[in-house]
């Protein structure tokens, strides 16, 4: 039997996000105008009233305030209807207590996708792991409405939130300095200096380095974050 191979188109990272308008949890969304000069991570989830779902909620709320101060807004988007997403978000509220979280509200916007108009446009839809659900997908996309991250996970496995936080700092600061950052980065740690682009700057940053640099070797240098 010959395998099928699955067509589905998405964007890549470096391409213009697909617009969208979409009925949410806060009303109607237009993508990108509403997001206009701000960064923003738009991403999945299966199923509305799931276990590893509700605990992703509450703490990508939890967090809302650290994404604002970053610029940062958030947009949820599952294959469930509108009432359904009311209800599990008033539930969350009202019932749920996880990890110390409690009352908390998700003030960000759910989109109701029952057609999966906009799962289809991002590849949110897998069929080999459900034509029913969305994966939990995750775009970070930039001000000027570039996809600058994709990660996919299965329905088993929540994501970690704080690494999410730390790739759009880790976005952030790579545009403002031009500079890019190590694995395991932090804010605050050093981050790495373009390699050398000529044979003349390789031995330069070997034999005189710059105070502000050094050279593992020349074409690994890392400075001070500022
Ligand atoms: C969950 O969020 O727990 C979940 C959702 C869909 C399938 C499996 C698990």
């Amino acid at each position: 039997m010959e395998e099928s191979v699955n067509m589905a188109t998405f964007p890549l990272i470096g391409d213009k996000a697909p617009s969208f308008k979409a009925k949410t949890t806060q009303g109607e969304i237009s993508f990108p105008e509403d997001y206009e000069g701000k960064w923003v991570i738009l991403f999945s989830h299966p199923a509305d009233f799931t276990p590893v779902c509700t605990t992703e909620f509450m703490t990508f709320a939890s967090m809302a305030d650290e994404f604002t101060a970053l610029n940062t807004e958030l947009i949820g988007l599952s294959v469930d209807g509108l009432y359904s997403h009311i209800a599990w978000l008033r539930t969350i509220k009202d019932k749920i207590e996880f990890k110390g979280m409690k009352n908390v509200e998700v003030k960000f916007p759910l989109i109701e996708d029952i057609k999966m108009t906009v799962a289809k446009k991002f590849g949110m839809i897998q069929p080999g792991a459900s034509d029913t659900m969305a994966v939990r997908a995750v775009f970070i996309i930039d001000p000027k409405a570039v996809v600058r991250v994709i990660l996919y996970y299965p329905a088993s496995t929540g994501r970690n939130f704080a690494e999410i936080k730390r790739i759009i700092m880790a976005l952030q600061k790579a545009d403002a300095e031009g500079v890019a950052t190590p694995a395991n980065w932090q804010p605050g740690d050093d981050v790495i200096v373009p390699p050398a682009g000529s044979c003349g700057v390789a031995k330069d940053r070997m034999e005189s380095t710059p105070d502000d640099m050094y050279c593992l070797d020349w074409f690994l240098c890392l400075k001070k974050s500022k």
